[in-house]
């Protein structure tokens, strides 16, 4: 196992994400010795702290984020705080001299990780600013971690895009997707290819239809002015939800290498089925959270959230049924469904296989038991094959089993966090797991065509109550088709 020596720049480091992913990470890399003991932290923002008031918070959120040992003091020693003001020459000047003098200190081979946990409409200064100021002139190697979101549609995306590439190559550049950290979505790939008995079924003769949900209880909570310039269509499907399309779709690569991976997702990607203005209609369907109840609570519906959401026609739930125009998958609809405010948390994949032409083990309605494969994300994390056998005594008859696996259920297996995942990829410097520029032009040439959709006409919302599973025209959807969502695991 390589242990990385590395400077890690914070950008945002009072911001939440820090508090409640990167220091966590990082704690645990430390831990698990995945990260040498010549390592530092500069954390990066307006505020006027001091080294101790910033290891205090990172103790903080230690203290609330994991479980720490005795090494904790001395992993946070080898935090720093530099007050910094992203536009102002002299703040890359003094990081700059602040780098080098914990490269004396630390060993680390001047090897730099600047990570932007922020604002992002300062991504493309800070970049250009980085290269300018010298700061990428470093004996080792200098990383850019870039959180999403990347660019607001295609357009705004490739002026970021630009902006960043004169100052980092794309081989340096990281753009976070945290679900590629999830263990169970790098698994897709492994189910997949490493199963005959999945691989050579993976096609419009065998699959009816994959339907990929992920659902969240949570509201908009704090991020109301992100949230409603953004949208579950940019905040969910233009990334994760398209990202897990693009697996479960992508044909087998010749081999491992990132290069390989990321052109066989960047191929399905190119075959998205763009849906031209008039069809959004058909394909897609928005949703916006009503008031209604969950766990026993009463809940406000998304215009009463804040103020300045009263006249919110932003959406906070995206159904839509997204088509791959290619040799495998003609004819194959793959269904996404996200939301805030759901019946539950979960994220799973449901790959619904052709059912058998007729069944004669079942007498009773329903007589259609097709075999379902199910791989859940979160919480659970695992699969579930659903088959037809007879159980015992039950004369002639079927029954639907399941046979599942879990990683929950392993004793001493606690997987670790996307970002800790990610962050070490970065460390090591594997960029399978981020979104190549090519994935992100797909990505957003595909949702801008939905929501130019949408812009052409109104939103009826609020369409769903809290705490279902979305608005009726969600169901609709598939039911148009003769399917219906999947409510298992
Ligand atoms: C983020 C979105 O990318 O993913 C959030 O911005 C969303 O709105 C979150 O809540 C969901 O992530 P997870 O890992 O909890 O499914």
């Amino acid at each position: 196992m390589q242990t990385p020596k590395v400077t890690i720049v914070i950008f945002g480091a009072t911001g939440d994400l820090a508090k409640r992913k990167l220091f966590p990470s990082i704690y645990k890399l430390y831990q698990n010795g995945k990260i040498d003991e010549d390592f530092a932290v500069v954390g990066l923002a307006r505020r006027p702290w001091t080294n101790d008031v910033f290891r205090d918070n990172v103790k903080a959120s230690l203290d609330q984020e994991v479980s720490t040992d005795e090494n904790v003091d001395k992993f946070i020693s080898h935090f720093y705080y530099h007050s910094f003001d992203v536009t102002e020459t002299d703040s890359y000047n003094n990081l700059h001299g602040l780098l080098e003098e914990l490269e004396g200190t630390y060993q680390t081979s001047g090897n730099r990780i600047f990570y932007l946990a922020m604002a992002p409409e300062y991504f493309g200064s800070i970049a250009k600013n980085l290269q300018s100021h010298g700061l990428k002139n470093s004996p080792g190697w200098t990383r850019l971690v870039i959180e999403k979101p990347f660019g607001h549609d295609l357009e705004s995306a490739k002026e970021l895009n630009n902006e960043i590439r004169v100052a980092f190559d794309e081989e340096q550049i990281y753009r976070i997707d945290h679900y590629l950290g999830k263990e169970m979505v790098q698994n897709i790939e492994v189910i997949r290819f490493a199963n005959g008995i999945f691989e050579h079924l993976w096609n419009n003769r065998f699959i009816s239809n994959i339907q990929v949900t992920s659902s969240e209880k949570l509201g908009v909570e704090e991020r109301a002015r992100y949230y409603d310039h953004s949208g579950a269509a940019r905040d969910m499907v233009q990334n994760h939800m398209l990202q897990m399309v693009a697996l479960l779709a992508m044909e087998p690569p010749i081999n491992l290498s990132t290069d390989e991976i990321r052109s066989e997702k960047v191929r399905a990607l190119r075959s998205l089925r763009m849906i031209e203005k008039e069809q959004v209609q058909d394909y897609f369907v928005r949703g916006q959270y009503g008031s209604g109840h969950l766990d026993g609570q009463e809940l406000r519906s998304y215009r009463e959230e804040a103020d300045e959401l009263a006249q919110s026609n932003t959406e906070t739930f995206v159904a839509g049924k997204v088509m791959i125009d290619n040799y495998r998958w003609a004819g194959v609809p793959f269904y996404i469904r996200t939301g805030k405010r759901m019946a539950e948390k979960c994220t799973k994949i449901v790959v619904e296989f052709k059912d058998i032409p007729m069944n004669l083990y079942y007498k009773e309605e329903p007589k259609k038991h097709p075999n379902l494969l199910v791989i859940n994300i979160q919480p659970n994390e695992g699969i579930t094959l659903y088959l037809n056998a007879k159980k015992a005594g039950a004369g002639s008859i079927a029954q639907p089993i399941q046979l599942s696996y879990t990683n929950n259920g392993i004793d001493g297996i606690n997987t670790p966090e996307a970002y800790e995942k990610l962050l070490y990829d970065c460390m090591i410097g594997d960029t399978t797991n981020f979104t190549h520029w090519d994935e992100v032009a797909y990505s957003w040439r595909f949702i801008d065509s939905i929501l130019s959709g949408w812009a052409a006409t109104e939103a009826d919302f609020p369409n769903y109550a809290s705490g279902s599973m979305g608005p009726k025209a969600a169901h609709e959807l598939l039911e148009k088709d003769g399917f219906h969502w999947w409510q298992i695991s």
